[in-house]
């Protein structure tokens, strides 16, 4: 037997490290500062603030993630909330807030979250970290969203604590009813309560005020492929030239850590990648994106310019005395941009120019938690509250003065992301920026797409993925994925079909694996899996208009792509349970084998008719049917009533626009809109897009132009389900 981490062999010790069984005992009020609520109503949304500001606090600091400056806050009474909401300070360092949680109320949001879809009955750290090792019994992981949806059917009430300092959150773990957040800081902040209204209202309330996504870059939607690490240009070429020859649909190739000399930031191998810009170049013209990753810790390396010009002008984070605070990561001791300052991120964008001008358009800001490798625990389990400033691993500098790490260590990948989202745009100022990110806060939307980190090449994760995911998209995230296959361990052939059958609905797509795993591009497999895995590729090329008008929505209404089936069936209450089944947008839900050996699943399709995408074959909702799907088919049904805009076949997005597209009508009264404009540039935003409202009825074909801003190049046509015919359409 392997023991477990910590285990101490000498039994003197080991008993004193047992833990006892203890009851929560009330704490006394000690809060003797102020506190004020107000009052903003969004579209019908209440949105109630409270505002703490502990003794000798005359200020609530920027906590970077609240953005809405459209807010005109009108001092209230203490509302009337929901569920007995009520707070005190229980210690100098630690705020408490209690509340009921009624029998069948679901607990959803959270942010990242090893976890069902539902996440009541458990405990919750919220605080950035780098955990490799994704269980059930993880507590903290990358992201740190403290944003609690909480309700059922039509009546959701959103909590979040807007700081950005670690919360845990015990939402009924003893079955008693009672929810407790803790809140460890010693600052002031602000708690918004949202609410109550419908699930999406509460995401829209909440996407208003922390931000949402802008439309991702046509390309970015596209399959990435992606390995720890493609060493050198030879790899590269190899990679990106099979992908051509086996015509596997692909716009971006990922150069992992080794494309670096010793993993300094914003350099590269001159043994391995002396050509760097040339290759850059080369796979431009063979269409490819190149993404690079980058990490925060920056060698401390004497010899190294990025240090010593950081070191000289004084951009990275100091201990508490005021040293260079020095850590291990990737590049073995490194030193940290303390990016929560202007004049940091200023600078840590301008020299991100290094990879945009040799080509380079996305940046995958790895290790943003930031990781430590020699700290064994950032954040301690039994830290009862916010430890005082000198005895944190470094500080911040901010414009009320110095903070202590762990009061802002959840927003330093958040502010890291804009660092690297204004260096692309600095670069290429019309052009939308593509920034993956690892860590995150509420609003990384505004910069980032994410994944969700180091998950294995197993069936429980690919399980898994749909609640994660889910949940992030109800914590403002839409843009989001995880490494299809599997980031640790070998992935078999079965699994990686398995899970590209699901990945086509991640709305960021990307296969990626670990150094010593065998290779998991799709054509390393034998050529039946290989197929497989093209057709599948192919779907979601198909389906990139359809995608594009989910992110309309997104920015207009905040909706995430993969919902929730009681987003849209709020009364249904089969559907309020299910987790391993989502819609993708209003039209397509996803129903994927998430076992292996498996053909059948239960299907439960919620009210009305549906038609199952490949077949069309129509079914009766309401209804749970067991299903086949055989490995390689793409696991979903459309919805009675729509209509989905599919494009034709494509290697990559530069063809995207000289591609015709075809509506396919399901059904005799069906109606969709239909968004469209560059796909890369801001120009939407001054107008340059087309919008159209088309209908099906009585078997003729109507359109509105909602929207006229840009001249498209594509044919259009339209075809009902079930019928051979295809017309033309003119818009
Ligand atoms: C981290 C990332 C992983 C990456 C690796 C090497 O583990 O999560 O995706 O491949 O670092 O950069």
């Amino acid at each position: 037997m392997k023991l477990p981490m910590g285990f101490v062999f000498d039994w003197t010790k080991g008993r004193q490290k047992g833990r006892k069984w203890q009851p929560h005992s009330p704490i006394n009020n000690i809060f003797n500062g102020k506190f004020f609520w107000d009052k903003y109503r969004l579209d019908n949304i209440d949105i109630h603030r409270l505002s703490i500001l502990p003794a000798e606090i005359s200020t609530i600091a920027n906590s970077f993630t609240v953005i809405a400056t459209d807010t005109e806050w009108s001092k209230t009474e203490k509302p009337k909330l929901p569920f007995d909401f009520n707070w005190q300070q229980s210690l100098p360092g630690r705020f408490d807030f209690y509340f009921k949680l009624a029998e069948g109320q679901k607990c959803m949001g959270l942010g990242e979250r090893y976890s069902g879809l539902n996440v009541r009955g458990e405990k919750h750290t919220i605080v950035t970290t780098d955990d490799p090792h994704h269980s059930e019994s993880m507590q903290a992981m990358y992201k740190a969203i403290p944003f609690l949806l909480t309700g059922k059917d039509n009546q959701f009430t959103g909590i979040y604590i807007d700081t950005g300092a670690p919360t845990r959150f015990d939402l009924d773990s003893e079955l008693t009813g009672q929810g407790r957040i803790e809140v460890l800081t010693r600052r002031g902040f602000h708690v918004y309560i949202i609410g109550s209204s419908s699930m999406p209202n509460i995401v829209k309330a909440f996407t208003h005020l922390v931000g949402r996504s802008k439309l991702p870059s046509l390309w970015s939607l596209g399959h990435q492929q992606s390995r720890w690490s493609y060493f050198n240009e030879e790899s590269v070429i190899e990679v990106a030239g099979e992908i051509r020859r086996r015509k596997i649909p692909c716009d971006t190739i990922v150069f992992d850590l080794d494309f670096m000399d010793e993993y300094r930031v914003f350099t590269r191998s001159p043994e391995r990648f002396p050509n760097f810009n040339k290759i850059v170049a080369d796979l431009s013209s063979d269409n490819f994106r190149v993404v690079t990753s980058v990490d925060p810790g920056v060698k401390e390396d004497p010899e190294y310019g990025l240090y010593k010009e950081g070191k000289d002008k004084n951009m990275f984070c100091k201990t508490p005395d005021g040293e260079l605070f020095v850590e291990k990561v990737w590049p073995g001791r490194s030193v940290f941009p303390d990016f929560l300052r202007d004049d940091v991120r200023k600078w840590w964008a301008e020299k991100q120019a290094f990879l945009s001008e040799a080509g380079v358009t996305g940046i995958w800001n790895d290790m943003n938690e930031p990781a430590f490798f020699d700290v064994s625990e950032v954040f301690p389990e039994k830290l009862e509250e916010m430890s005082p400033a000198k005895e944190q691993l470094c500080v911040h500098q901010a414009e009320d003065g110095t903070i202590p790490h762990l009061e802002a260590r959840n927003v330093y990948g958040l502010l890291m992301s804009q660092a690297a989202y204004e260096g692309l745009l600095a670069k290429r100022p019309n052009e939308r920026p593509f920034v993956l990110s690892r860590s995150g806060a509420a609003g990384i939307q505004r910069y980032a797409a994410v994944w969700l980190g180091d998950n294995k090449s197993w069936y429980e994760h690919l399980n898994k993925s749909i609640p994660m995911l889910l949940n992030m998209g109800l914590s403002g995230v839409p843009f989001a994925g995880v490494d299809i296959g599997g980031f640790w361990h070998d992935c078999l052939p079965e699994l990686l079909v398995r899970w590209y059958e699901v990945g086509i609905f991640y709305p960021f797509f990307r296969n990626h694996t670990s150094l010593g795993s065998r290779a998991q591009e799709i054509f390393s497999y034998v050529p039946k899996i290989e197929e497989m895995g093209r057709k599948l590729i192919e779907t979601r090329y198909s389906l990139l208009p359809y995608i594009r008008n989910l992110f309309w929505e997104h920015i207009r209404t905040g909706a995430p792509l993969m919902r929730p089936l009681s987003w849209h069936y709020p009364l249904d209450s089969i559907a309020a349970d299910i987790d391993d089944q989502f819609m993708f947008g209003q039209d397509i839900l996803v129903s994927p084998i998430l076992s292996r050996g498996h053909d059948y699943r239960p299907v439960y399709l919620p009210e009305g008719n549906w038609y199952r995408f490949e077949t069309g074959e129509k079914f009766a909702g309401n209804s749970t049917y067991t299903i086949r799907f055989p490995l390689g088919s793409v696991p979903a049904f459309v919805r009675e009533g729509a209509i989905l805009p599919i494009i034709e076949p494509m290697q990559h997005t530069n063809e995207y626009h000289s591609k015709s597209i075809i509506f396919k009508i399901f059904a005799d009264e069906a109606a969709c809109s239909y968004f469209e404009d560059d796909g890369i540039s801001f120009d939407y935003e001054k107008g340059a897009y087309n919008e159209y409202l088309i209908s099906y009825s009585k078997g003729k074909l109507n359109t509105t132009t909602v929207k006229k801003g840009y001249a498209s190049e594509h044919k259009y046509s339209y075809q009902k389900m079930g019928e051979s015919k295809v017309q033309p359409l003119e818009l």
